[in-house]
């Protein structure tokens, strides 16, 4: 058959289905390969990316809006993948009335994960995911901070569906009549309870469907593995890459109470620095403004009377600022009248809607953003809060589903890109001054990982929190676990050896006068009441922030690759060992970087059951050598958190220090597991601009003979060297006895005592 008569066979449609060929995908990259008139065309994006183009879609997508252009190039370098890693020739399509249907195969063993930062639900296989921007504790099903209409599957792809609209996916719990021959599933019993009555049935096949409303057309994007994490890499790198914080961004962020003055500020970040606890970045909460919901964006000169004078003394003391707000525009803003006919036609709390798709909405904007905060001097960051959508609160803070805004968008669009456009737009006044963030946003959405801001939310559930840990690297987000008041001294410790692992530790004190290691709760902390035991649980807690100071340079390498790769610094152990079905629902560990597996614990927990996947590990506590392929019980006192580490690897330690400037040197301890560790390779540049994007950086590599250590430093970085290492520590057979932190033994050092 020659090409045209086998193009003409594709051509069958059978409601509207396509029918590629696997031979066709050799073809060259951005060369459309099949085009069937309004209905189906494939093309071939990058390595490992095919576009199927079904009817005609819609204008406002998430690549439309995209963030970051397609890392081509990295793509290269990943494997080569000649033939979709579906079957194209079963992608059915229809269009009707409501919108319209793609529907996908699924075979019978395959999990399903991501479809954004859901922190209530792990495997979404046999579930519907509605995918709805906000956070309540009721919903599940789709519902999160962050929807990502974008799956990974343990059989080694993924698929992106280019969507701003609530599109649900019914994943394996449909079965259309089409695909198989006509069983008769015989039911074993009539039901006599509710239990058999609702119990899981065996479907004659299935598939995945993703309904679609509103929508005429469709792209989806098919990305090859061949392994999951290869799939995530690619969809990564096909949103831009993964973002780079700042060095200080991977230090502790304190946010303060939210109607602080300049005094209550500043007093409390100096006991921050006399009592020795680590912390970066510094937030400001609501107050200062003059009003906030909605917002006014203008100091409040009665709580902060010189806002110059304060970001000096903080900026003095070595705090980087991290302003809260939102976008809703009160009318005593300044900007009020000019932002408000590039604004959606409906309001939220009595303030504007900006439309930041629109040039002079974001100029507007930005202009009033230039003259309160970006003028004053160099700021850590935003926190962009409200931007999710709570239909379900007694006065919502969003905007109906049916709003208009001038650029076109409707509501139900702007819901879902509000997050991603917001943080674009404020991200624009750091580019232009060639200076890295790291943010807070409160909802995002599809190809984000460019974004260099972090989810959080007030939901805080400690499970959820840790699964939305497992989760986030699934959909191209970062996600913050916050620590605020706690009712116990064990659940403080806890959730901060959670927030320590994640891509921005924060407290996040912000209805607490005191810090909550001086007390945890709420009532009694604005009463300014110190807790019994303060002193200890202040050690305590201090330990644990010195513990993550000393990851900086393994967490900055970790997103170097992110960058670079698409690996995201943190994910779900099944994303590593995706053919490993023990994996498969343990929602509670996570992978960090390229070595540590962390295991958290929850208040009220004596031990915890660790899942240790194939191979051999070590305790980075007792360095006990432990076969994995197994799940053992865990117990850690207090200041530890369980962390294992696989076998041939090395783990940079730095000397904690209390924060990061322009020339901190990280003085490290290496840790060596195993006699064949692969070399560990460290980022080294400025830590504050975006010179690494032009070459201003290097590779710093620890490479490990099998009885001494070398250092090898390659690149185009010319600052002061970023990390010094005072000492090998190589770990082998020998479990070495169970050390508190900071003791030493013999002639190595875990941890030193800050000097
Ligand atoms: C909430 C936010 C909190 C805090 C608070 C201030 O919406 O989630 O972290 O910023 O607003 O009013």
């Amino acid at each position: 058959m020659n090409q045209i008569t086998r193009l003409a066979a594709y051509f069958l449609f059978l409601n509207l289905g396509i029918f590629v060929p696997r031979s066709l995908f050799s073809e060259g990259i951005g060369e459309i390969i099949k085009s069937a008139g309004n209905n189906a065309s494939v093309e071939i994006i990058a390595n490992g990316i095919w576009r199927v183009r079904l009817g005609k879609p819609e204008e406002f997508t998430p690549t439309h809006f995209r963030s970051g252009s397609i890392q081509t190039q990295s793509l290269e370098a990943l494997a080569p993948a000649a033939a979709s890693p579906i079957n194209l020739e079963k992608i059915r399509f229809a269009v009707s009335a409501r919108g319209c249907v793609v529907t996908l195969p699924m075979n019978s063993g395959e999990h399903i994960y991501g479809l954004g930062l859901s922190t209530r639900s792990f495997d979404k296989t046999n579930t519907r995911q509605k995918l709805i921007p906000s956070d309540n504790p009721e919903m599940e099903g789709g519902v999160s901070h962050a929807p990502v209409p974008f799956y990974v599957s343990t059989d080694g792809y993924g698929v992106f569906v280019d969507t701003a609209r609530y599109a649900t996916f019914y994943i394996g719990d449909t079965s259309p009549l089409i695909d198989a021959p006509e069983t008769n599933v015989p039911e074993a019993q009539i039901a006599n309870s509710t239990d058999v009555l609702y119990k899981a049935r065996t479907l004659a096949n299935r598939s995945i469907l993703v309904d679609i409303p509103a929508a005429q057309g469709i792209d989806i994007y098919i990305l090859a593995g061949p392994q999951m994490l290869d799939a995530v890499r690619r969809y990564n790198l096909f949103s831009g890459g993964g973002a780079v914080p700042p060095l200080y961004g991977l230090g502790m962020v304190y946010r303060g109470k939210g109607d602080f003055t300049a005094q209550e500020s500043l007093r409390l970040a100096r006991s921050l620095r006399e009592t020795g606890i680590p912390c970066d970045l510094w937030g400001l909460e609501p107050g200062w403004q003059t009003a906030t919901y909605p917002c006014s964006f203008v100091w409040d000169t009665n709580r902060f009377p010189d806002p110059s004078g304060f970001v000096k003394q903080m900026a003095n003391m070595g705090f980087r600022l991290s302003f809260w707000e939102h976008c809703f525009t009160h009318s005593i803003s300044p900007i009020y009248d000019d932002i408000k006919p590039f604004s959606g036609n409906f309001r939220v709390w009595n303030g504007l809607v900006p439309d930041f798709a629109t040039t002079n909405g974001r100029k507007i904007f930005l202009n009033q953003q230039e003259k309160s905060l970006f003028s004053l001097g160099v700021l850590g960051g935003v926190k962009l809060d409200e931007c999710d959508n709570q239909p379900w609160s007694p006065t919502p803070w969003s905007f109906p589903e049916a709003s208009r805004f001038p650029s076109g968008l409707d509501g139900e669009q702007m819901h879902s890109l509000l997050g991603v456009l917001y943080q674009q737009t404020m991200l624009e006044p750091f580019t232009r001054r060639n200076l890295r963030t790291w943010g807070l946003v409160r909802n995002s959405h599809a190809l984000a990982s460019p974004l260099p801001y972090v989810v959080y939310s007030d939901s805080y559930d400690h499970h959820c929190y840790v699964r939305g840990m497992a989760n986030q690297g699934f959909s191209g987000l970062l996600w913050g676990p916050e620590v605020r008041d706690t009712g116990s001294v064990e659940d403080l410790a806890r959730r901060v050896q959670t927030t320590i692992f994640s891509p921005q530790a924060i407290i996040n004190a912000w209805y607490m006068k005191l810090p909550p290691w001086l007390q945890m709760n709420m009532e009694k902390s604005n009463a300014g009441e110190l807790m019994p035991g303060h002193e200890e649980a202040t050690a305590l807690i201090k330990k644990l922030f010195e513990l993550r100071m000393s990851l900086i340079p393994y967490l900055y390498s970790a997103f170097n690759d992110y960058r670079l790769t698409g690996t995201p610094p943190m994910r779900a152990l099944v994303m590593d060992w995706p053919n490993d079905p023990m994996t498969y629902a343990v929602d509670d560990e996570f992978m960090v970087g390229p070595s540590m597996l962390v295991a958290p614990m929850f208040a009220g927990q004596g031990k915890r059951s660790v899942y240790l996947p194939a191979g051999t590990w070590y305790d980075f506590w007792s360095n006990e050598r432990m076969q994995g392929g197994r799940k053992i019980e865990v117990s850690k006192p207090l200041e530890r958190i369980p962390i294992y580490v696989k076998e041939d690897s090395i783990i940079p330690l730095a000397y904690p220090v209390q924060h990061i400037t322009k020339t901190t040197v990280f003085d490290l301890t290496v840790k060596v597991y195993g006699l064949k560790p692969a070399p560990f390779v460290l980022f080294e540049d400025d830590g504050e601009s975006n010179d690494y994007l032009s070459g201003k950086q290097s590779r710093v590599s620890l490479l490990w003979s099998g009885t001494s250590g070398q250092i090898e430093r390659r690149g185009d970085y010319t600052g002061p060297a970023r990390y010094t290492v005072s000492q090998w520590e190589n770990i082998q057979e020998s479990p070495s006895p169970l050390r508190p932190l900071g003791q030493t033994t013999g002639s190595t050092t875990l941890y030193k005592e800050p000097r």
